[in-house]
């Protein structure tokens, strides 16, 4: 069988360590998962009590169009339901994006250490990405972004992602530059912006714009919105879109037809009403983060403040070595080598408990991983 060259050589997302298979191979009772940027509460008791209503139902088929979950997002976020699309998470959004938009030989143009989805879903329908360098603060740099657009037209750029706030480096944009941007790049009608907007929740910095507040002002806008991290539904994989017309004309075309199952939509409306979860979701995450950088700062490793649910912290150590040591004291974290950060580790926030758990395990691992 011929296989694209493409294909042969993807290298295949890899995701946190589940903690029954550290369990498992390190014979642990207790592991404690920081890697994957989850929620730790659980899922919101008001999701919880929509799925229990809507489990007697699952020998139907899903409803198709998400009607009742779109009807809410579009009111939710203020825009017509006609610009709500739903995915089986917003990884399938953003593979589908790419799928519909552009052909092999064409471009997606995204920052350097951007959400890997990006590059494995182009790879994987022969789109070739283009990646425009971080700034030393490891800050997104939109000017080089739109510069590289004008730059390349031969490039056929037909995307352009911009994951804000950014996974795994925790930065985001905003004020003048995201004004600028938008002067140059908005209302064009050969590429498309797409706002990854996962973690916007979390987000402190008052500079900060979020694509989804002034998405109605621009023609080629589309901001993707996940309910994996503050909404505490990542496995039961839901994400949404709010984009223009003709794309949501096109994704309805695309995606298989019971994308999200009724568990999924269920859970997404109960969750979006459920203030008081997404609150303490936000507390949680903000008090987590400025004991990390509390105690970061203590142990002398450097860190990027972030704007996420996570921590991207230096341990001057080969990072492997010091992932493997942390799985064997229970701890898992993320390994960022895949990004070019061959010496961190990405942390993400989870209970007050937990984080201070893995803060004792990381000052022990200090002592036993050699500085490099
Ligand atoms: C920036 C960003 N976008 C999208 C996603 C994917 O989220 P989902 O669980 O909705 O597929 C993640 C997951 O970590 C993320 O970090």
């Amino acid at each position: 069988m011929k296989v694209s060259a493409e294909i042969l050589s993807l290298v295949p997302y890899k995701p946190g360590k589940p903690i029954s298979e550290v369990q498992r191979e390190y014979g642990l009772t207790e592991v404690i998962k920081l890697a994957s940027n989850e929620n730790p509460l659980g899922p919101s008791p008001k999701a919880l009590q929509a799925i229990q209503k809507a489990l007697t139902e699952q020998h139907r088929y899903p409803d198709p169009s998400c009607y009742d979950l779109v009807q809410k997002i579009a009111q939710k976020w203020n825009v017509p339901s006609s610009q709500v699309g739903i995915g089986n998470g917003s990884n399938e959004i953003i593979d589908l994006l790419i799928r519909i938009f552009c052909e092999p030989g064409d471009s997606i143009l995204t920052t350097e250490a951007a959400f890997v989805a990006y590059k494995v879903c182009a790879q994987a329908a022969r789109v070739k990405v283009r990646a425009v360098p971080l700034r030393a603060d490891l800050s997104m740099d939109l000017k080089g972004i739109a510069d590289d657009f004008y730059r390349n037209p031969g490039s056929k750029t037909q995307l352009i992602f911009i994951p804000n706030p950014n996974n795994p480096t925790g930065t985001s944009v905003g004020g003048e530059e995201m004004d600028e941007f938008l002067t140059r790049l908005g209302n064009r009608d050969d590429v498309l912006l797409v706002f990854d907007e996962a973690y916007t929740e979390y987000v402190r910095d008052p500079q900060f714009k979020a694509a989804q507040k002034f998405y109605n002002k621009y023609s080629n806008i589309i901001v993707i919105k996940t309910f994996s991290k503050v909404y505490g539904l990542a496995g039961l994989r839901l994400g949404a879109m709010l984009a223009p017309e003709f794309v949501l004309e096109l994704y309805n075309r695309v995606r298989n037809p019971f994308n999200v199952n009724e568990l999924a939509q269920a859970a997404g409306i109960a969750a979006l009403d459920d203030v008081e979860y997404i609150q303490a979701s936000q507390k949680t995450v903000w008090e987590g983060l400025d004991f990390f950088y509390k105690e970061l700062t203590r142990l002398k490793l450097p860190f990027f403040k972030s704007e996420g649910n996570f921590v991207l912290f230096d341990t001057q150590r080969n990072s492997e070595m010091c992932f493997t040591n942390l799985l064997k004291k229970g701890i898992i974290l993320r390994p960022v080598t895949n990004y070019g950060f061959p010496t961190y580790l990405r942390m993400t926030v989870g209970g007050m408990a937990e984080n201070k758990k893995a803060i004792a395990a990381i000052e022990q691992m200090l002592t036993e991983v050699p500085k490099l």
